[in-house]
């Protein structure tokens, strides 16, 4: 082409599941029945309440036009309110919340507000891929910090300690982290806070997880002292059903809001109004709302332990969140080959941990978004291919053999 892209496109690849999804529809062409339990897209609904009142206002005359770039005041206030209910946190619904179209566009807005090239961003390995896509896009410099099934996926605050911090920008946290299903604790945040105050580190905390198959909602914000240190990200994709609506929000200081407001305003011109009145309706949604939606996936999660039980995996009954995360058996050589056999011989697409980072390699994550009847047909499929052939992937030779 004559006209060659930017060179930060250079830095970043197309995601694994773009490329792995373009096999599998490849796979379904030929005739294949692929049962997918790779990606946390969630399948029930929204509340009924959500779903009409958005058909109401969209019917108002009044919704169509440009809405303002802080969205409209009676959204923040639903977002403070739900924070004082589930996460016990005060926050200003003028001045401390900014609504977003999901928390992903925070990641961006957050690192363009204040990331500068050559920073050091501290990221979790395993981790959303995301942090670390927005930190090459704009220059700044990764920094892994490895998290161990052995320390319960937390940080490894005295290592960090030890390393240099002087050019450290920023540190993504993400409790309930994705994809372990690690939970955090207020003991944690409370170091995480003290740590990044000390070394003027801002601390992002990640937060979509928080209302599934979990019951302890935290907020690293309720930790002493977080408001000057601390932003956090939440959103309605998982919490209420609405991924593919595009709702989010971030919280903290002021000053860091007005900041990430500078850029956010230069990029879009609000959210559609009658999105914005619908997500007031679900973040209202009562407790047993949260509890219909997770009595589903706790019923599905017992279906996918007995898939990690079949394929021979271990993992922490615990977990919370979207997924199952299971380490692999010692004698598979590694993950990604591990869930291509799976693939070609029973037609069920698992993730690979490695897609996470190198902490990763040695686990699968099992989606919750598929329901009762599909997990079932995956686990009975998986379980008849190794009943009949004795073994899901060939006798490998032994490593280093
Ligand atoms: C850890 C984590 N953060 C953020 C997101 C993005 O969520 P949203 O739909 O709010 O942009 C995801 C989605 O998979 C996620 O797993």
């Amino acid at each position: 082409m004559k006209v060659k892209p930017a060179k930060r496109t250079e830095s970043v690849s197309e995601y694994y599941f773009s490329h792995k999804l373009r096999q599998i529809d490849q796979m379904r062409l030929e005739g294949a029945d692929i049962i997918n339990l790779g990606i946390g897209s969630p399948d029930q609904s929204p509340s009924e309440n959500t779903i009409s009142r958005l058909g109401e206002e969209a019917s108002k005359p009044t919704s169509h036009g440009y809405q303002s770039y802080t969205g409209i005041p009676s959204l923040r206030k639903a977002f403070a309110d739900w924070y004082r209910k589930y996460f016990n946190v005060e926050l200003d619904p003028d001045s401390e919340i900014l609504p977003l179209m999901g928390s992903k566009e925070g990641i961006m807005h957050i690192s363009m507000a204040f990331v500068n090239p050559g920073d050091d961003i501290l990221v979790p390995n395993p981790g959303y891929p995301t942090y670390s896509s927005v930190t090459k896009l704009l220059n700044g410099n990764i920094v892994y910090y490895e998290l161990d099934e052995n320390n319960g996926w937390h940080p490894d605050i005295n290592r960090l300690e030890d390393s240099d911090l002087s050019r450290v920008k920023i540190m993504w946290v993400n409790y309930p982290h994705m994809p372990t299903g690690a939970s955090g604790s207020m003991r944690m945040f409370e170091k995480l806070v003290s740590f990044a105050s000390e070394h003027e580190i801002l601390l992002c905390n990640d937060n979509p997880y928080s209302f599934i198959l979990n019951s302890d909602y935290l907020s690293l914000l309720s930790a002493d002292g977080a408001k000057e240190i601390v932003l956090e990200l939440n959103s309605l994709s998982k919490s209420h059903n609405m991924a593919g609506w595009r709702i989010g929000m971030v919280a903290g200081h002021s000053d860091y809001i007005n900041s990430i407001l500078k850029v956010k305003s230069n990029m879009d011109s609000g959210m559609f109004r009658a999105l914005q009145v619908a997500a007031i309706e679900a973040l209202s949604n009562p407790p047993s709302w949260y509890d219909r939606v997770n009595r589903v996936y706790s019923d599905r999660r017992k279906v996918v332990e007995e898939i990690m039980n079949i394929l021979g995996c271990k993992f922490d009954k615990s977990q919370s969140g979207l997924f199952v995360w299971g380490r692999i058996p010692e004698e598979i050589p590694d993950c990604e080959l591990f869930v291509d056999e799976i693939l070609n011989k029973t037609h069920v697409f698992i993730t690979p941990g490695f897609i996470f980072g190198s902490q990763g390699n040695r686990y699968i994550r099992i989606s919750l978004c598929a329901n009762e009847d599909l997990l079932t047909s995956a686990k009975n499929r998986i379980k008849e291919y190794i009943t009949k052939n004795g073994f899901l992937y060939p006798p490998y030779p032994p490593r280093g053999g």
